[in-house]
């Protein structure tokens, strides 16, 4: 890349929280992360067949690459609860059916859970993130945060299960309750990129 070149990436998302996450974590010099709305193009419509989250971040990633000729950055994530054998995992954004949205999704899980004691409501949330570039090469990274799922809903900030996480790393706060900054410090999102930006890094792509 010849110096003042932009490096563009696409980013098959249209989530301002999570462009502004990427954008910070991957503050990678003269790479510059654009949307499909940036561009004057719609967004694609990617079903996510994938059974784990590493396959459909790839899956996304590719299908962007290929359409806008560009690099292309996709994440996808969810949450695994251990009592629940691992559900809503990869269904985490649909988990309450047609027309899920993140009340009812919180509802029917704090319902799949009545009267399970603190210890037994294990969880983690999980992302996975891929790179693809013109050239085909991959570059993909994970991330979890470890937590169990409160009795009750609290705290407005975040979004989708945040009200109902109360992550290991700042107890006695659901993931709702922290400031950005703060969840981008511990969140399965946060530590993915940063997984990714070294990845590209060590292998000189950075
Ligand atoms: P997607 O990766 O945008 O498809 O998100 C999948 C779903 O997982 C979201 O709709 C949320 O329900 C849940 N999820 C993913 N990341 C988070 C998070 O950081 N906080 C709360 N819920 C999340």
């Amino acid at each position: 890349m010849s110096a003042g070149e932009a490096r563009r990436v696409i980013v098959a998302s249209t989530n301002h929280g999570k462009l502004a996450e990427i954008r910070s974590a991957l503050d990678l010099d003269g790479w510059e992360f654009v949307t499909a709305t940036d561009l004057g193009r719609e967004t694609l419509d990617v079903e996510e067949t994938g059974a784990t989250f590493a396959e459909n971040a790839l899956l996304k990633a590719r299908a962007y690459a290929e359409a806008f000729g560009l690099a292309a950055l996709a994440d996808d994530s969810g949450l695994e609860v251990d009592a629940l054998a691992g559900a809503p995992g990869v269904r985490s954004a649909r988990y309450s059916g047609e027309g899920a949205t993140d009340a009812r999704n919180n509802k029917k899980l704090l319902d799949a859970l009545t009267g399970l004691p603190e210890a037994a409501r294990s969880a983690r949330f999980r992302s996975a993130v891929a790179l693809v570039e013109p050239d085909g090469a991959v570059t993909a990274a994970e991330g979890t945060c470890e937590g169990r799922i409160g009795l009750r809903p609290a705290g407005t900030g975040g979004f989708g299960y945040d009200p109902l996480f109360l992550p290991a790393a700042a107890p006695g706060r659901t993931m709702a309750e922290l400031s950005l900054a703060e969840k981008n410090a511990i969140s399965h999102r946060g530590e993915a990129l940063r997984a990714l930006r070294q990845a590209l890094t060590a292998a000189g792509r950075g």
